[in-house]
Order: C-alpha cells, then structure tokens, then sequence
C-alpha cells in the first residue's frame, strides 16, 4: 500500500546517535523507530530489508537551477526531479533565472503546477527580486512553495540582477520572507573586467571573481540584514575569507550555505577538469577548501548544497571565457559528502545535519530532514560499503554528465523513498544509474515554509 512501509536491519542514522534497527511508516509518517529492531511486518505495508545499508533522512537541496521554463533543453522539472531522487534528495529549492524569469505570482504558481505534475520530490521555489518587483514580492509572501526571495548581487547566468544600494534598501525594508543572496560584488566586476579581457587561461577566472569580490557582497548584505532586522541566507560560500568573518559576525539573523564542490575541488582540480567546473563564484584555492571544511564542522555554515546548475557539454566545450558557467550537482552531493565522511573529513551525523536537518532549519520547513517520530517519511537508503565509479552515462539530469566523471564514491543511494514511497531504486550489483520508480507527479508535494 501507498505510504505503509517497515525497513528491517538497517543501520538508522537518528539525530544523535547510529544504531541498529528497524522502521515502520504508516500514511507517509514515521510511526515507530526500534533500535535494536523487533517490529513485525504486517499485511499492509510493504518491506525492504535494509541489511548492511544505512538509512538516513532524504537530503534536501535548497539550491538547484532545473530551468523550466526556458532551458528544458538542460534540465526541466522532471528530469531535474528524478536527478534529484538518484540522488537521495527528498526535496529541493529551485532558483528564479529562467526564461522568462520567476519574478512574480503568475511565474510562481506556474512552476509550481507544472511540478504537480512532473516531479516525484517535494518542492519549493525561489521569487527572483529586480529593481522593480517590489510589490511582487510582497504578494507572494506566505504563499505555500515559495521559499524565499533570491537577490543576484553580481551577474552571472541570466540577467537577474540588483546590486544598487537604494534598491537593496528597499527590498530590505519592504518585505518579510527570507532574503538568499548570491553575494558578488557587481561594482568590483564591472570595474575589473578590463584588466582581465585578454586572460584566456582558466585560472584567470577566480582571480577576477576574486575573494575581494565575494567578502564585499557579503559584507553588505549582512549589514543590511542587521539593519533592517531581516532574515538573510548568504548562498554558496566559497572563501576562507568570508568564512572567518560570518564566524564573528553572523548573529542570529543570518545563516549561509556551502557547495559539496566547493569542498571537494580546488585550483588544480580547475586546471584538471576545466570549463567543467567552470562556476560562480569560482572554485578557488586549497586554503579556502580547508577553511570552509572547519567553518562548516564549527557550526558557522548552515548547510550544504549544490548548486545543481546544468549546461551543455557542447557549451561548456566552446572554451573559457565562452562557456557558460555552472556544473550539475544533485545526484551526486550525498555520496560525494557520504565518502568524505568515510575518508574521515567528517562524521555520517554531520552528513544528515548539513544535507537535511540544516536546510531544514534555514527555510523553516517542519517535520522533515530527521529520523524523528511524526516526522514525514522522506528517506534513503544508502550503501557505504561499496565504492563505485560514476561516469558521465550514469547520470540523469539531461545535460548527461558530471563533474566527477571517472571519480570513485561510495554512500550511493540504493532507495530513495518519499513519504513512505520508493522513487528511485539501484540494484547493488546493477548499473550506477539505477531505476527511476513510480509516474512523475504521483509522489512529492509543494513545500510549506514557516
Ligand atoms: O555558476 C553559476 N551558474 N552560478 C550562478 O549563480 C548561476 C548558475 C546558473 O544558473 O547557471
Ligand atoms: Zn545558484
């Protein structure tokens, strides 16, 4: 039956402690966690024994670009979703710059019918703010599935952008919802950008968009935030620099995330991989990876993500400066997170407090991201035993390829299961890519933000 299930034998990740055991899920909710096990199946549900697997919450992804409408040929809501669900992300946060963009109500509530319809994870979406939406903004506040307000200090993909002072003042002052930044300075861009026109070396792209860049957005976004008493989330930190200073300044009004790349490459893996992980704000140096590592196990960052942000690999293979920038993520976040875990960087505990009770808690979404009773059954079962290569044709999001192509992890998703129901599916001898399982639209609901 839909929503009745008992996982058997699994090793449950619970809050603060992993342990052995079982758990039952009636109507989508956890009804019964057993350490130790002992429950006994019943008729009505259905079963998986999860021997030698570990079960963790599902993985929430406040930061994907799934680019409907306007890019369907990249990524839309549907293969974007079940990326997603490879993946072991329960739920996501899609981001505004599309074609057209989602600045207002009518955007809004289309992208959220059409995941309705397409996607197999719950969902919510950002409102994107321009220099004269303010009312849009306010008339979206409250509304089930919008999670936030997304300001692009400093341009990037798309041409959302607002970076004036006054017009950051307003939208500050003028609404309630929490306010996710990408934090790059426009003014530094615009008056750097000739010094670097002639650079055609790759590197050249972190030292443009440099830390100076980053630091001062971030700077100004938080005093605004404090200024008007404001909720802000500082997306994708990627210095040690502005890392050490959210240490000592971030208070209780701000909160900030990194991306598992950000973690993971640093300036050779740029020279390596190239136009690949070509993104902003840049992967940038050793000493900034290692830093944000310690920001993140010291509580200063909230959460990881990814940024899931597809382009073309014949775009990507027009070459810098001329690729576009941006890699896609989602479905290889949590084991990449999941094997530093078991090369010893950080705890499993960790994993789940940064990819689902974190997130959680940044967008105050109830009820998920924990091993909790009462909690909604948004799962995944992952294997940490077996270390396996991902290559490009494993992949589902529709670009077909992955910046950890040839790369060897472990942790990978065997069920990834939404208010109790199975929506992807990998045999462990069976390929990489897995199974997608059930129709798109039957599973998942729109998001409720407190
Ligand atoms: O590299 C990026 N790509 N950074 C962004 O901020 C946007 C994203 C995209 O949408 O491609
Ligand atoms: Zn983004």
């Amino acid at each position: 039956m839909q929503g009745h299930l008992l996982i058997q034998n699994a090793t449950l990740v619970l809050p603060d402690i992993v342990v052995d055991g079982d758990l039952r899920v009636s109507n989508g909710i956890i009804t019964s966690i057993a350490p130790g096990g002992g429950l006994e199946p019943n008729s009505e549900e259905n079963f998986i024994d999860a021997t030698g697997l570990h079960l963790l919450p599902g993985a929430i992804d406040p930061h994907v670009h799934f680019r409907e409408p306007g890019d369907v040929n990249k990524e839309d809501l549907e293969s974007g979703s079940r990326a997603a669900a490879a993946g072991g992300v329960t739920s996501f946060l899609d981001m505004p710059n599309n074609n057209p963009n989602t600045t207002n109500r009518i955007s809004l509530e289309r992208k959220i019918s059409i995941a309705s319809k397409k996607a197999v994870n719950h969902h919510g979406f950002f409102i994107g703010a321009t220099n004269d939406n303010i009312g849009d903004l306010q008339s979206v506040e409250g509304m089930d599935g919008v999670c936030g307000i997304k300001i692009f200090m400093g341009s990037t993909t798309g041409d959302l952008l607002v970076h004036e002072q006054k017009q950051l003042e307003n939208i500050f002052a003028n609404t309630n919802a929490i306010i996710a930044t990408h934090a790059e300075d426009e003014e530094r861009l615009q008056q750097r950008s000739k010094d670097f026109r002639n650079r055609k070396d790759i590197a050249s792209h972190a030292e443009y968009r440099d830390v100076e860049c980053a630091l001062l957005a971030t700077k100004r976004a938080s005093s605004l935030a404090k200024e008007y008493n404001h909720r802000l989330h500082i997306v994708h930190l990627t210095s040690g620099k502005e890392a050490d200073w959210l240490y000592n300044n971030k208070g209780n009004m701000i909160t900030t995330e990194v991306c598992a790349q950000h973690l993971t490459f640093d300036q050779d893996d740029v020279e390596k991989l190239g136009e690949r992980v070509l993104m902003n704000p840049p992967i940038r140096y050793t000493e900034d990876r290692e830093t944000l590592w310690k920001r993140l196990k010291d509580g200063t960052i909230d959460c990881v993500v990814t940024d899931h942000a597809p382009h073309t690999l014949k775009s990507k293979e027009e070459g810098f400066p001329n690729s576009p920038a941006g890699m896609p993520g989602v479905e290889t976040s949590l084991p990449l997170m999941l094997t530093h875990a078991m090369e010893g960087r950080c705890k499993i505990m960790d994993v789940t407090k940064w990819m689902s009770s974190g997130p959680a808690k940044v967008y105050g979404i109830q009820n998920k991201g924990s091993l909790i009773e009462g909690y909604d059954a948004d799962l995944t079962l992952v294997d940490l035993e077996n270390h396996r290569t991902i290559y490009d044709a494993d992949t589902w999001t529709r670009v077909g390829w992955t910046p950890y192509n040839g790369m060897e992890l472990t942790g990978w998703p065997i069920f990834t299961i939404v208010d109790g129901n199975v929506i992807h599916k990998r045999d462990i001898n069976g390929s990489l890519k897995g199974i997608a399982v059930g129709k798109p639209g039957d599973t998942g609901r729109v998001l409720k933000f407190d």
